[in-house]
């Protein structure tokens, strides 16, 4: 069986489905037009895992937005690389004085997040940093974040879709779904 034919065959239960994804999406936009309330924000989006989320939120948003893209990566696969966070693309949008909304898939240990909003705040020197993120993995957590925008709570479970993958495959499912339990930092088999 061919590697990408055997990864498909792992593929586990969705459990959030398009509609869910929807209406969260709809709740967090509502939010941020709330806080915003015209006043103009930029949002970064964290590639590539919020490529979809993101293209779908900023159609619900009426404020003023411009959107800068990074790729700050953590993982490779299922397992972490370390904590250091290694910086792929940067931001190419001068966002000092500015008020920063950081969009995630996922907030899993909070170590790319914790550093983001260092990275932002401390070296570029935006005026105030949010923090919005799709899913949120808490139990998993090894440093605090506060977040304010969150579509769903989850459990340790490893999921892909609507932009999450595993090894860069999975993006194209309009569903989230389990691809395997990961037990003590481990995949499960
Ligand atoms: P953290 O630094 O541990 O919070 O890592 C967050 C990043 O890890 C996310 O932006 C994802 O790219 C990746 N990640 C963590 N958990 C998952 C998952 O369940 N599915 C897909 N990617 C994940
Ligand atoms: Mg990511």
């Amino acid at each position: 069986m061919s590697y990408v034919t055997n990864l498909y065959e792992k593929l586990g239960p969705k459990i959030i489905s398009r509609k869910q994804i929807h209406t969260a999406v709809k709740r967090i936009a509502k939010q941020i037009n709330n806080d915003f309330n015209n006043r103009e924000v930029t949002l970064i989006s964290n590639l590539k895992g919020s490529f979809r989320f993101v293209s779908d939120l900023i159609s619900h948003l009426k404020v003023p937005i411009r959107i800068g893209f990074v790729s700050f990566r953590s993982y490779k696969g299922t397992k972490r690389i370390g904590k250091k966070v290694v910086i792929d693309k940067d931001l190419d949008l001068d966002i000092k004085g500015r008020h920063v909304i950081i969009i995630e898939d996922i907030v899993d240990s909070g170590l790319t997040m914790d550093y983001s909003i260092q990275y932002f705040k401390k070296q570029k020197k935006a005026k105030s940093v949010k923090i919005c993120t799709l899913l949120d993995k808490e139990v998993k957590r090894q440093v605090p974040i506060k977040i304010d925008y969150c579509g769903f709570k989850i459990s340790d479970f490893f999921l892909v879709g609507y932009g999450l993958d595993y090894d860069e495959y999975f993006r194209e499912l309009n569903d989230i779904s389990v691809f395997k339990q990961i037990i003590n930092g481990e995949k499960s088999e």
